[in-house]
């Protein structure tokens, strides 16, 4: 999809790789092109049955568990290897970015927690009720919840996790963007107001809901924490990719998502393809009016 003629020739010297969010020590540079992160038992097992799915083109290859020092890494392809300085940005989808069981796990020992109450004061010092005040603690499922309300992860279905233009730094500074004017505000800036950037994510992003919605993986799977990778450079070439399965659980078999039907506990939904639409209306908003 891209519109630079180079053909890109795989690599065997470990190729540039530069991070936005996330654990830093998860990663390695491989050979080939690839990536290795930590390894993640849950994520193998979307990886593995991701490649025969109808969404592999929109994963990055996944080449099995290899060692390091000792530890286990997932080795898939590096997405940015076939790009020029290119700009990043991670979109955490989904209107939870919890898994159900963790809230039944956080409800089965109610410890008040004073991490989290400090962490609560620190983004918001009215946040705490007068009982969280005086115990000086919240409880994590509150916490959990609490969080989500910040950003525009319960309003919209997805938030901006980070981004990283071209020889810039990183901006991760946006666990408050919450609305539709602030979250376009922040696409602008990182596609630097290219119409033909932005046409062209489009383009990637309405080819991926027709798939996700057609996905056997995608009805099957409560898919939380998940991200999606964009990645454009200066030549014009974009791409759009889903990562991060460490939260994406199977359902049990008599259970199917739409991804759309909003969230009641118990029913599983997590909101994605709601937060597609919501990010393609945004993304579409965007373009001169034809
Ligand atoms: N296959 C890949 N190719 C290129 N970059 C990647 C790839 N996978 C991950 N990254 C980069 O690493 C970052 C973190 O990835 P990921 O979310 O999988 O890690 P994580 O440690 O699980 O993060 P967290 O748990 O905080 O969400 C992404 O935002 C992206 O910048
Ligand atoms: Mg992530």
């Amino acid at each position: 999809c891209g519109t630079s003629s180079l053909i890109p020739m795989t690599p065997k010297k470990p190729q540039h790789w530069l991070q936005v969010v996330g654990h830093a020590g998860s990663f390695y540079v491989g050979d080939y092109g690839t990536l290795l992160k930590r390894f993640c038992k849950r994520e193998q097992q979307c990886y593995v049955r991701l490649m025969k799915d109808i969404l592999r083109p929109f994963v990055p290859a996944y080449h099995g568990v290899v060692q390091r020092d000792k530890q286990d890494y997932n080795m898939m392809d590096n997405l940015l290897t076939h790009f020029n300085t290119p700009a990043i940005m991670d979109c955490k989808m989904g209107s939870r970015t919890y898994l159900e069981e963790e809230l039944h796990l956080a409800r089965e020992r109610p410890q008040p927690r004073n991490d989290m109450f400090e962490k609560m004061v620190a983004v918001d010092p009215e946040a705490p009720t007068v009982q969280e005040r005086a115990q000086q603690a919240v409880l994590k499922t509150r916490y959990m919840q609490w969080r989500e309300t910040l950003s525009s992860t319960t309003t919209l279905g997805f938030r901006i996790e980070g981004f990283r233009k071209a020889n810039d730094e990183c901006h991760t500074n946006f666990k408050r963007t919450k609305s539709r004017e602030q979250v376009g505000e922040v696409l602008d800036n990182f596609v630097e107001s290219s119409t033909h950037i932005v046409w062209s994510y489009l383009r990637q992003l309405k080819q991926l809901r027709q798939v996700l919605e057609a996905s056997d993986f995608f009805r099957t799977h409560e898919v939380v924490g998940s991200s999606l990778l964009f990645v454009h450079d200066w030549t014009g070439r974009t791409g759009v990719w889903m990562i991060d399965f460490g939260k994406t659980v199977a359902l049990p078999s008599h259970l199917t998502l739409d991804h759309r039907t909003p969230w009641v506990e118990g029913n599983r939904e997590d909101g994605y393809l709601w937060g597609l639409d919501n990010l393609i209306d945004i993304l579409a908003n965007m373009l001169p009016l034809t």
